[in-house]
Order: structure tokens, then C-alpha cells, then sequence
């Protein structure tokens, strides 16, 4: 079968088209909005100085916004870090998939290359604004979705405590039944992300374990039993391989998302399931809510801190299984190209072969979905692992609520069956999916 065409914002009236007519500039703007807004913090830390990178930033960010929004070709990068030439050679690599004359403009080019190629710009903005540099526009957004998500987070630090309470007294039924409700409860963490709300709260406000069971309908791909085959193998002791299992979660969002993907990741590692957990994050600031470094620390830091116990204790463990090495955190540029993944063994192959390690990645939210499936306009019903066309480093899920018209493995007829009924099923977010990929 031969590979679709990619999405992108040269079909009019697309959710792509719409994205980067309306909700691009509409990031921007408040991209804009908070580097302005920041200026007496500037003043403060570095003077005058200050309040000159504050007004290079923002005539370069609205510059960008208007090349978008006028549909001006891609232009190369012109900062000099690691990745720099990689964006370069990938702007020349679209250039070569359009007719002759023709250039990669934000209209034409493929959605997901345009979309990924807005936060780079923001970076290289930043980076040519001394001493701004490091400022994070996104963090304040992060911060505010993290504390308005608290009451539900504080429910879910209570429930895991519960849980570790009683767990030796666990059947292998009820540990199987707790594994589900926490993978599901990670799925819907990915509904609280910043880009689909154009940057406006859309934090987490009620407590989601009592909706699981009314959710359970919006979830069009089950995995979760291959998930726990894998598992529980190695917790039985039937696994050829030693007994040390390791789960790789590649991270989305801050906020909710994050503290959801936490209980999940200390869960597995308490029911014994798994012996050591590795997380990915991004280098810098990325769609507007995803994890960096930074967020990662501070998240763990402001649960030990809370004024809570359950929440507190939490962060407790959290930090210590950082300190004891079963958690480890990790980068790579990688996360932050704009690459399909099935290029990562030939762009990325020290992450390929990091990858390789694990006993099963989870990859969480919707862009890792699009990057897994190359964002492409392929029939509901292909088999996901024909999607992921030559990623295959070891089993994987992909643990994402639908927020872009892409979706494939579907039992025939039903994408059919909720595009007649409901024209925004694949970005409204309400749906979701738990689904897997074996090592082929
Ligand atoms: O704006 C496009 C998009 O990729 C959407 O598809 C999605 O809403 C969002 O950005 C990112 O979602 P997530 O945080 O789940 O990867
Ligand atoms: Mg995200």
C-alpha cells in the first residue's frame, strides 16, 4: 500500500488549515502578549539590556506571526545550535517533494512540519534576544494549569496512597483491574494540554477516577490486556529475559498530565510490575504545555512541597526513585525535530538504540500520534503497526485522546459511523486511545 498523502493546511477547511490560520497566530499573539508582559521582570534581573531583548522578541515574534499568516516560504534557521542544521536540511528535503520553483511556504508544507517548525522559530526568537535566552513564555500558562488542576491531583495522590496501603493484599485480578484504571486515567490526563486550547486554561477540575466508568465508551482502541501481558509475564517470573523490566513513557503535557503519568509510572513500579521507568522530555519550551527538564523537577518539587499529605508523600517518592535511579529522566533533540518517527533510526540512532532497551514505551498525547503515523491521511481501518511503517524499536502503545484528524486501526466502519455523527469526533478531544504495537 502506498503511504498517504501528509495533512496539511493546503486542503482548506481542514482542521491543519484551521490550525494555522486561527489557532497559530492566536499562540503567538499570547506568545507576544506574555513576553510583554514580563517586561519589568526584565528590567529587574539585567537593566536596560532587558527592555531591549524584550522589544527584539517581540518584533521578531511578530514578524513570524505575520510570514504565517501571509503564508511567506520556510526560512532556514539561522542560530547555530545542535540541531540547527538538521532543521536546515530538512527544509531543503521539502523543498525537493514540491514541483520545481516551488518553495515550502506554511500553507503548502506538510502540517506537522509547519506546526513543530513555529516553536523552533519561538526558540531561535529567544536565542537571538540576550540575556533572554532561556525564558520559558509557556511556563507561566504551565504553572497556572498546574494549580488549577490541584484539587483533582490531590484526589489521585489520595487514591494512589490507598492503593500502595492495601497492596499486599492484592490479587493478581485486582492489581490487572488497578493497572487499567491507571492507564486510563493517564489517557484522559492528555485531554488538559495548552495547544489545543490555544493557550487558554484547560486544566483538570473535578477528580477523574469517578468518571472512569462513564469514559470507558470513548475509548476506540482497548489495549490495555497486551499492555498487562507484557507486564505481568515479568512479575511471574516468565520472562526469559533477567527479571529487570523496563517501561519508557515518552511525556506530553505538564500540569494534570504529567502528576497522572507520575501515579501511573510509581503504580507499576510499587505493584512490581516493572523495575525501572525512564522518561523523555523536550530540550525547550514545545506546543505550548509539553514537559521540559524544568517542568519535570519542579512538578516532583511542588508535590513534595504541598501542603498535603498524601500529595506530599508523593513527591517524597517520586524524588527518591529519581535519587535511587528506578526513575531516570532523559533528552534528546530529537523529541523537537519535526521528523516522522519512523526516521528516527537514521536521525536519532543513539535514542533508536536507547529506545531498543525497553520492554514497552508508552508514547503519551496526540503529537507523539501524529509523529508515530507521520500524520498522514490513512484509512481508519490500517493496522497501527503498518502505520508506524519501519518504527518498530520495541513494543509500544500509543496512550492519546484525539486532537487531529489522524486515527488508523479502527474496526471497519466505525470512523465512518462517528464522522456521520459527529463531524469533530477526531479532535474534540473526547475520544481516546490505548493502542498497541508488537515488535514486528
Ligand atoms: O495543534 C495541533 C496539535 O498537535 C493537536 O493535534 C493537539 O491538540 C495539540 O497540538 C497537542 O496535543 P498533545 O499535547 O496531546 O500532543
Ligand atoms: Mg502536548
Amino acid at each position: 500500500m502506498e503511504t498517504p498523502d501528509s495533512l496539511s493546511a493546503k486542503f482548506e477547511g481542514s482542521f491543519a488549515y484551521f490550525t494555522v490560520k486561527d489557532r497559530l497566530p492566536q499562540i503567538l499573539t499570547k506568545v507576544i502578549d506574555t513576553v510583554h508582559r514580563n517586561k519589568n521582570k526584565f528590567l529587574e534581573e539585567y537593566g536596560v539590556e532587558g527592555i531591549e531583548a524584550e522589544k527584539k522578541a517581540i518584533s521578531f515574534f511578530s514578524k513570524l506571526r505575520n510570514e504565517m499568516q501571509t503564508d511567506k516560504p520556510i526560512l532556514p534557521l539561522t542560530d547555530d545550535q545542535p540541531d540547527t542544521h538538521i532543521w536546515n536540511r530538512y527544509l531543503d528535503y521539502q523543498e525537493t517533494l514540491l514541483g520545481k520553483g516551488e518553495q515550502p511556504s506554511w500553507f503548502r508544507s506538510p502540517w506537522l512540519y509547519v506546526e513543530c517548525y513555529l516553536y523552533r522559530r519561538v526558540q531561535e526568537g529567544l536565542l537571538s534576544s540576550p540575556p533572554i535566552c532561556k525564558f520559558d513564555v509557556f511556563r507561566e500558562a504551565k504553572n497556572e494549569s498546574f494549580f488549577q488542576s490541584q484539587p483533582a491531583m490531590l484526589a489521585l495522590c489520595t487514591d494512589l496512597h490507598e492503593l500502595k496501603r492495601n497492596m499486599e493484599s492484592l490479587s493478581r485480578d485486582q492489581s490487572r483491574k488497578e493497572f487499567y484504571r491507571l492507564l486510563q486515567v493517564s489517557l484522559w490526563g492528555n485531554k488538559c494540554d495548552l495547544s489545543i486550547s490555544g493557550g487558554l486554561d484547560n486544566s483538570q477540575k473535578s477528580s477523574i477516577l469517578s468518571s472512569l466508568e462513564s469514559l470507558q465508551p470513548f475509548i476506540l482502541v482497548d489495549n490495555m490486556e497486551s499492555l498487562w501481558n507484557i507486564l505481568s509475564k515479568s512479575r511471574d517470573g516468565s520472562t526469559e529475559k533477567d527479571s529487570r523490566i523496563r517501561v519508557d513513557i515518552v511525556l506530553d503535557n505538564a500540569g494534570f498530565e504529567l502528576v497522572t503519568d507520575f501515579v501511573l509510572a510509581d503504580a507499576i513500579l510499587s505493584l512490581k510490575l516493572v523495575s525501572e521507568v525512564h522518561f523523555h522530555g523536550k530540550c525547550f519550551p514545545w506546543f505550548v504545555s509539553d514537559t521540559t527538564r524544568h517542568d519535570f523537577n519542579w512538578t516532583v518539587r511542588q508535590c513534595l512541597a504541598a501542603n498535603h499529605k498524601w500529595m506530599s508523600k508523593c513527591g517524597q517518592t517520586w524524588k527518591e526513585n529519581l535519587e535511587k535511579g528506578c526513575w531516570v529522566y532523559h533528552e534528546n533533540m530529537f523529541w523537537t525535530l519535526p521528523h516522522e518517527y519512523c526516521s528516527m533510526a537514521d536521525t536519532a540512532p543513539d535514542l533508536y538504540t536507547e529506545l531498543q532497551k525497553s520492554d514497552l514505551i508508552l508514547f503519551k498525547g496526540d503529537l507523539n500520534y501524529r509523529k508515530l503515523t507521520g500524520d498522514r491521511k490513512w484509512d481508519f481501518t490500517v493496522p497501527f503497526s503498518q502505520a508506524l511503517t519501519t518504527f518498530h524499536p520495541a513494543p509500544l502503545c500509543s496512550i492519546r485522546t484525539l486532537k487531529a484528524d489522524v486515527q488508523v486501526g479502527l474496526r471497519p466502519g466505525i470512523g465512518e459511523q462517528l464522522t456521520a455523527s459527529e463531524p469533530d469526533w477526531m479532535i474534540s478531544g473526547k475520544y481516546g486511545v490505548i493502542q498497541f504495537s508488537p515488535t514486528v
